[in-house]
């Protein structure tokens, strides 16, 4: 009966503001606004549901890496972004104590207990919850919080691109799917909630050698992405590089050298790496690859041979 009778009236006096009031009352979900289970919100918005579902911050709290390196939860330090109770601009988050398996789960990062409602880029009618438009949510300081060293990294770089442009790319979608009540509503831009986990590619970093006396300087610069390469908080991706040297087609030594993120690349700086190859060589093979903090396996991300029998490959 509700949908009929809400159809009804909105068809008649659609914007007429006490109207609106009166879906709120006649729809509001209390259960919405006591910061429910991810599952919860996705009753209505399923896609974006499924995108999170695949994205690191739905297993932030149950990964195994974490369960071990906070030693079984029993850090207390360690848990405040794995489990958030309220996302807000800048500021760290204290922990929850509730739904914790949920990780970084939508009501952490929408619901603001100061206002009751959901915040959010838009200006939307949304009956079942209250909402709020929060220009913070299309910067870059709403991930400021917990990812403390790659935003203050993304600072110095002055760089005009947010995280979400990067790591949140939209696509034109509904925000809801549940049955009658997405006729209501407008397409907009949707931000992928897969928080994609990217990759350099060959483009990002310009790779330049240099033959020395009894060295090779292998010179990386970092020309887009805006923060370090690689870029954590916490976990320990790695960059490699690694040089093969050969003489007349044949290899007869190599080398290879790991970054952590502690002296990552940032963008538009340059790191030497120097070699100390112990035959003569006419020629390199120089490949750049990265580990992921939680991956095994390490991905390529260029690789070339130059002869070098001397200067440099420019
Ligand atoms: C200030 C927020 C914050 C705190 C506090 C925090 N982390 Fe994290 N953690 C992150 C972020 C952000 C990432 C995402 C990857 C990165 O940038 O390192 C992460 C990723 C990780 C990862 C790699 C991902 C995985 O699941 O394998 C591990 C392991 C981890 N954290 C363990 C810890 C431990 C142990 C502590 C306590 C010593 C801790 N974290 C405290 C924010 C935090
Ligand atoms: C019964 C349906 C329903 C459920 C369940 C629901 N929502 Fe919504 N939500 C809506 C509707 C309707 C809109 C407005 C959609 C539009 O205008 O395109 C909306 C909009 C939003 C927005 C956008 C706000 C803005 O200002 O940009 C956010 C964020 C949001 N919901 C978060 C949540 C979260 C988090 C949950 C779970 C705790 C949840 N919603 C559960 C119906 C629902
Ligand atoms: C409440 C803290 C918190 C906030 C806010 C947050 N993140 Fe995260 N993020 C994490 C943690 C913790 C992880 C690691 C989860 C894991 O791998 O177990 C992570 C992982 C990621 C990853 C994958 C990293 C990897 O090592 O593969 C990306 C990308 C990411 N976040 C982007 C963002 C963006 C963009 C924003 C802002 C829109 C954001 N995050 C906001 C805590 C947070
Ligand atoms: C790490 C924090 C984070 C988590 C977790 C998160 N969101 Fe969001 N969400 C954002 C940000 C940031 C935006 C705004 C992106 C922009 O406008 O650049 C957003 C936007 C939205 C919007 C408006 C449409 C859009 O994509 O811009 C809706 C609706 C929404 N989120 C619902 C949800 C739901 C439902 C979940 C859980 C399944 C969820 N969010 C989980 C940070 C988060
Ligand atoms: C211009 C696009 C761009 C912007 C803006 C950007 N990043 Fe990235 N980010 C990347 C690329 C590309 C990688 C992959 C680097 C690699 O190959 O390891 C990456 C890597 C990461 C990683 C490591 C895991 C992964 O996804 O590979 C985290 C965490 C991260 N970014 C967070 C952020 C945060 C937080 C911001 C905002 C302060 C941000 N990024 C801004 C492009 C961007």
């Amino acid at each position: 009966m509700r949908p009929l009778l809400f159809l009804i009236i909105s068809s008649l006096l659609y914007s007429c503001e006490s109207v609106e009031k009166l879906a709120y009352t006649l729809f509001l979900e209390e259960d919405l606004l006591k910061r429910p289970e991810a599952k919860r919100c996705s009753e209505c918005h399923q896609d974006i549901y499924k995108q999170w579902k695949k994205s690191r911050h739905s297993i932030a709290w149950i990964s195994e890496h974490f369960k071990k390196t906070s030693n079984n939860y029993s850090k207390v330090k360690c848990l405040s972004c794995h489990a958030p109770y309220e996302v807000n601009f800048i500021e760290e988050p204290v922990v929850r104590d509730f739904h914790r398996k949920d990780g970084i789960n939508c009501a952490s990062c929408h619901f603001k207990d100061e206002t009751k409602s959901m915040h959010g880029p838009y200006d939307v009618f949304s009956p079942p919850h209250y909402s709020k438009k929060d220009i913070n949510y299309t910067k870059s300081g709403i991930c400021a919080g917990c990812h403390k060293e790659t935003y203050k990294e993304w600072k110095k770089t002055k760089s005009k691109k947010t995280c979400q442009d990067c790591h949140m790319p939209s696509k034109k979608g509904k925000l809801i799917q549940k049955f009658p009540f997405y006729l209501f509503h407008s397409k907009k831009d949707i931000h992928s909630h897969s928080f994609p986990v990217l990759k350099a590619e060959e483009d990002d970093i310009i790779v330049k050698l240099k033959k020395g006396k009894d060295t090779l300087s292998v010179f990386l610069t970092n020309i887009n992405i805006p923060h370090k390469l690689p870029t954590a908080d916490q976990g320990k991706p790695k960059l490699y590089v690694k040089v093969e040297f050969f003489k007349d087609g044949k290899k007869v030594d190599e080398d290879s050298y790991m970054i952590t993120h502690k002296e990552g690349i940032n963008m538009d700086e340059t790191k030497e790496i120097i070699f100390y190859p112990l035959h003569d060589y006419d020629s390199v093979r120089v490949s750049v690859s990265r580990k992921l903090a939680w991956k095994k396996e390490k991905e390529e991300i260029t690789k070339f041979l130059v002869p070098l029998r001397d200067g440099t490959n420019d």
